[in-house]
């Protein structure tokens, strides 16, 4: 983690630049860019992982936070959504999921989380970031993941950031994604305290683990996150 001021000051810009973009709040995305910048300095293998993007700002803090750390970007970030927003809730993300997608004139449906492909890009221009660093994978996360284990087998996942909401795409993405991710790679459950859907799908990921990982708290129940500890790993 980092404790220096310039440090601070740097993750706290970082923040302010891509507020524009992001509904999280900045708890959890300084956590988000302390934990891109642990995975660096570690010297985790890999690149860094979001599903769940929206408009992109975690992704972006992700890339700048690296930049501005660093003077270049050193790990590239996958940005994967339907850009289409949320799938239906079902009936394990509970009704709270299901009176959030009924009402739509509520300030925080956002269109069902939908963010559009053409803002993303244009953003992405703004920012300065080539397609190496910032790699957008538009469509569903069924369709998407599958075509890119391959790459991601090959690179590994040193952060991957899961803020999908409901039961299905978590769990989808814990399923497809977790083999990929490195030793001691971290995982981030945006989702968590907020949606029960998001703490199902975690509980029955880890329940069906043959690992004991650990969930931690971020903040005041902010989200959650654990470690893919080496000591943990089976060979
Ligand atoms: C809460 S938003 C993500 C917020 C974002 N990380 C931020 O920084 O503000 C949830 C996102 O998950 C995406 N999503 C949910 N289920 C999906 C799926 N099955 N396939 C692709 N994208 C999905 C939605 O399109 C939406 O953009």
């Amino acid at each position: 983690m980092p404790t220096s001021v310039r440090d601070e000051e740097l993750l706290h810009r970082v923040c302010r630049e891509v507020a524009p973009y992001t509904m999280v709040p900045q708890a959890p995305l300084l956590f988000t860019l302390e934990s891109a910048l642990q995975s660096i300095e570690v010297g985790l293998k890999g690149s860094i992982v979001e599903c769940g993007t929206w408009k992109g700002g975690c992704s972006f803090g992700m890339l700048l936070a690296q930049r501005y750390k660093h003077g270049k970007i050193i790990k590239p970030v996958w940005m994967f959504d339907s850009f289409q927003g949320l799938p239906p809730a079902g009936e394990r993300d509970g009704p709270s999921a299901k009176a959030y997608q009924r009402d739509v004139d509520s300030p925080y449906y956002y269109d069902n989380c939908t963010a559009a492909l053409g803002d993303v890009l244009t953003a992405i221009k703004h920012f300065r970031f080539s397609e190496e660093e910032c790699r957008v994978v538009p469509g569903w996360f069924s369709d998407t993941l599958p075509r890119r284990t391959t790459a991601l087998e090959r690179e590994g996942i040193a952060l991957l950031r899961v803020d999908a909401d409901w039961y299905d795409p978590v769990r989808f993405v814990l399923d497809t994604l977790l083999p990929h991710t490195t030793a001691d790679a971290r995982v981030i459950l945006d989702d968590y305290y907020f949606w029960e859907g998001c703490a199902r799908a975690t509980h029955d990921f880890l329940a069906s683990s043959d690992q004991a990982y650990r969930l931690r708290t971020i903040g005041e129940f902010a989200g959650a996150w654990f470690e893919k500890k080496a000591s943990e790993l089976i060979c």
